[in-house]
């Protein structure tokens, strides 16, 4: 296997497809053109939809790229091994040309020629669709694997859910998928373990999406007159793989942006825990604002849509700087690295420096500015304070009108022996990504408002709330009797016999935070009920629950029987603020609370 640099990836990736006659097409912008669905560029095929659909493209029907692509539904989990805003895709298409034939033929070739990638057979692993109403079983795509020489024990068959491919929005190009996955090395994680479950053993690395139908509404198929392929390859997946490192993070596209975060904050990458994710964040959150300022259709810092996720990205690093003790200035040095390191295969970044680097300073000014004259705000408030808790509605201004992220208030407030109304102050933001720029994100596919994110870590909040109360209210009968989580907050019915007074629930509200503060793993183990029982699980003991059950535990905090799904640990969660609470019932009461989250 051979160790290629990310230059070297691009490049070979690029003449291998010249090779097998396709046109080397640019990177589109990552602004989409005609495309009010989404914010940003999220796939290689997104810019080609109109040609999938059967446009005639000027290259040809056999093209190629190296695709700037942007998501930020998954802006939370940045900073661990494989997430990040910003990505590269490899991409070859063949519009109404070759299809599944040549395509496996192209994609094993590149993969395990000693000429090429030179990955060896072993440690590659396919899926392929396995058939619905809607399309036939893909046994074509299985066979040209085989007759490639691969193992059958190393070919899954899946259901839509993970080989069927679409672009963003309810409608158009579509089809079957055959996935590619490199075996990391990791052990198995049971007998069972496959591309299909998500241990992290199989990683994939490449995407063919067989194009043969156009969706044109939920559940209705219509065959395409052509059809056509298209492949997706993650580079910075593939290059982690082909370097042998641990994190897409630890390859060379990061080093130089690393190195830097390391010089101006005096820290080290290899710390672990917060401060390597403050590093990863950091340089991914300025690798993607660089290539967004540095666009052809240029974006800046602005307060909807494109330059809105580019200031909370920009302000989101310097919070992370700020935390790592990072002097002013220090974004445009990272910039800098990432001009250095991407400027050879995107010239806008070179041509763009001046504008990249310039609108950084100003956002860091502003935010500067925000914080300086968020902080007189504070002084006067807490001089005039009557009594010693910072009302909510003030904190909420604080954050709306200087970006002064809650946490600051709070730290301030205790430097000062005072407290904050975090209740009030969840109620108003939570009211304020209702109606405005949340909104704006929700709108588009590809905001950062992600709601299955958002409400998996609401459930599992549910799960640490409802052992916060029999903990804090010393009743362990309390069960239980309801519960309905929306993305905005979760609501929890549960049986006890009186209202639950404020000074308790700010005691629930403090023993989950000290759940979330710990960020303990959220374990999932399957076991019998008996057993679930003998470890003092809580949870509905039904009789569909005959054999086994799934128990989340949460270390010293909660143990109980659920479905899940649920975040990966507590310290995912965010802030947790108790609303309200209320009779729900006759001795059934009701508490609605939300995860603040910045
Ligand atoms: N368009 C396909 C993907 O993004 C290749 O996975």
């Amino acid at each position: 296997m051979r160790a290629l640099t990310s230059g070297e990836l691009r490049r070979l990736y690029l003449d291998f497809f010249a090779g097998k006659g396709h046109v080397i097409i640019p990177s589109a912008s990552l602004i989409p053109e005609n495309d009010p669905t989404v914010l940003f560029t999220t796939a290689g095929m997104h810019p080609l939809v109109p040609y999938l659909m059967g446009e005639k493209h000027p290259g040809g029907v056999r093209l190629a790229d190296v695709q700037k692509c942007i998501r930020t539904d998954d802006i939370d989990e940045v900073g661990d091994d494989s997430h990040c805003t910003f990505f590269e895709m490899l991409g070859n298409w063949s519009l109404g040309d070759y299809f599944k034939d040549e395509s496996i033929a192209y994609s094993w070739e590149f993969l395990t020629d000693e000429r090429w990638l030179g990955i060896p057979k072993e440690k590659l692993f396919f899926t392929c669709f396995e058939g619905d109403a809607d399309a036939p079983r893909d046994t074509v795509s299985a066979s040209r694997w085989e007759d490639m020489g691969v193992d059958p024990a190393h070919i899954f068959y899946l259901p839509k859910k993970n080989n069927w491919w679409g672009p963003p929005g309810l409608t158009g190009p579509c089809g079957p998928d055959t996935e590619i996955f490199y075996d990391t090395g990791k052990p198995a994680c049971s007998p069972d373990c496959s591309p299909a479950c998500e241990c992290g053993k199989h990683l994939e690395i490449w995407n063919n999406v067989f194009m043969e139908y156009n969706k044109v509404a939920e559940g209705v198929f219509v065959p395409l007159a052509k059809k056509n392929v298209d492949t997706g390859m993650g580079l910075d997946r593939t290059l982690a793989t082909l370097q042998g490192a641990k994190s897409v993070y630890d390859t060379d596209m990061f080093a130089g942006s690393l190195r830097v975060i390391a010089e101006l904050s005096g820290k080290s990458y290899a710390t672990g825990g917060e401060v390597t994710r403050a590093f990863r964040i950091i340089a991914d959150h300025i690798r993607c604002a660089t290539f967004i300022l540095g666009d052809p259709r240029g974006v800046t810092p602005g307060n909807v849509d494109q330059g809105y996720i580019l200031r909370r990205l920009i302000r989101r690093s310097i919070r992370f700087a700020m935390g790592l003790g990072m002097p002013e200035g220090s974004l445009a040095r990272i910039a800098e690295t990432v001009i250095t390191q991407y400027g050879e295969a995107y010239p806008e970044l070179e041509k763009n420096r001046e504008l990249i680097l310039s609108e950084l300073h100003k956002e860091e000014q502003r935010f500067a500015r925000a914080l300086q004259k968020g902080l007189r705000e504070f002084e006067k408030l807490a001089r005039d304070l009557q009594g010693t808790v910072v009302d909510g509605v003030s904190a909420f201004h604080l954050y709306d009108t200087y970006g002064f992220p809650i946490e600051f208030t709070i730290e301030l407030a205790q430097e000062r022996g005072l407290t904050v109304d975090t209740v009030v102050f969840a109620e108003a933001f939570a009211r304020h990504q209702e109606n405005s720029k949340a909104g704006a994100e929700q709108r588009f596919k590809g905001g950062l408002a992600d709601s299955s994110e958002i409400t998996t870590a609401l459930h599992t909040a549910t799960h640490l709330l409802q052992a916060a109360l029999r903990a804090v209210l010393g009743d362990d009968s309390i069960a239980q009797k309801g519960s309905n989580i929306t993305a905005e907050r979760l609501r929890f019915d549960f049986s006890f016999p009186r209202k639950v007074v404020p000074e308790e629930l700010r005691a629930v509200e403090a023993w989950v935070n000290a759940a979330i503060a710990a960020d303990i793993p959220v374990a999932l183990e399957a076991m019998s009920v008996a057993d679930a029982k003998a470890q003092g699980a809580i949870g509905l003991f039904e009789s569909k629950y005959d054999t086994q059950v799934n128990v989340y535990t949460i270390a010293g905090y909660s143990k109980e029987i659920c479905g899940g799904p649920h975040a990966a640990r507590t310290g995912d969660l965010g802030t947790f603020r108790i609303q309200k609470e209320e009779a729900s019932s006759s001795g059934v009461r009701r508490i609605k609370a939300v995860l603040v989250r910045d």
